[in-house]
């Protein structure tokens, strides 16, 4: 069995040499790497760049807020890095600027709904109307409107989104946990079966994987998971 190309493992480690170390470990079992702020803040779009000549597909998980006119540079800057997803926050400005920067590079936009992070409660606080399914809702379809190409969700929230996109949306979430590994801070888990059949189209699995003992083995045992559904 090879890489499952839904499968999305992120290098959540503290150092560019330890990523390299877990994609040197995790071999061809895994074809998708994300690469978050830890090391982007340092070395990571060397890393993205390295890993893309070596036929790797990269998603940069920049998450970009700003006016329209900066997340238009730099989503332009991004979009010559040859990667393949980029998050941004799920505002109607900056998507549109995202979009916009995009053109048809190879480069797909993500949209970031509402930080699975978040409850009512902090979203009522931020001085939002809407519960955080409503507000998932709502920028599902701002995000449909505004061209990108697909959205970060939950799983839970994957179903949702799915009715609302129609086929061929990108519809990414982590917060995924097979039943054999630990859930750590991830409180509202799905298996990757559940995920996908709740109509993911990507599934960000990192820990169960890359803390594993042996993370090729635990890699091999998603793809199985998800292999013909
Ligand atoms: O190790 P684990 O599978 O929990 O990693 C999940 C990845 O997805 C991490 O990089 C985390 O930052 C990211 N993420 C998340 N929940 C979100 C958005 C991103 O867990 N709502």
């Amino acid at each position: 069995m090879t890489a499952d190309p839904r499968l999305i493992v992120p290098l959540d480690l503290p150092t560019v040499d330890e990523a390299r170390d877990m994609v040197e470990r995790l071999g061809d079992t895994v074809s998708f790497y994300k690469i978050g702020l830890e090391l982007l803040a340092s070395d990571g779009m060397t890393l993205a760049r390295e890993l893309k000549a070596s036929g790797k597909s990269i998603f940069l998980d920049w998450k970009l807020h700003d006016i329209g006119a900066t997340v238009e540079r730099s989503a332009r800057v991004l979009a010559g890095s040859g990667c393949d997803l980029l998050t941004v926050h799920a505002e109607p400005q900056v998507m549109k600027a995202a979009v916009q920067a995009r053109g048809d590079s190879s480069l797909k936009i993500l949209a970031v709904t509402v930080l699975t992070s978040l409850t009512d409660a902090d979203l009522i606080e931020m001085g939002y109307a809407f519960s955080a399914r409503e507000l998932v809702e709502r920028r599902v379809r701002q995000a449909i409107d505004c061209g990108v190409d697909g959205i970060v969700s939950s799983p839970h929230e994957a179903a949702l989104a799915r009715e609302i996109a129609g086929p061929g949306f990108l519809i990414v979430t982590p917060g995924v946990r097979p039943f054999w590994s630990a859930k750590n801070d991830q409180a509202r888990a799905a298996t990757p079966e559940a995920a996908i059949r709740a109509g993911a189209s990507h599934l960000v699995c990192g820990r169960p994987i890359t803390a594993a003992n042996d993370p090729r083995e635990a890699a091999l045992k998603v793809i199985e998971e998800i292999a013909g559904v």
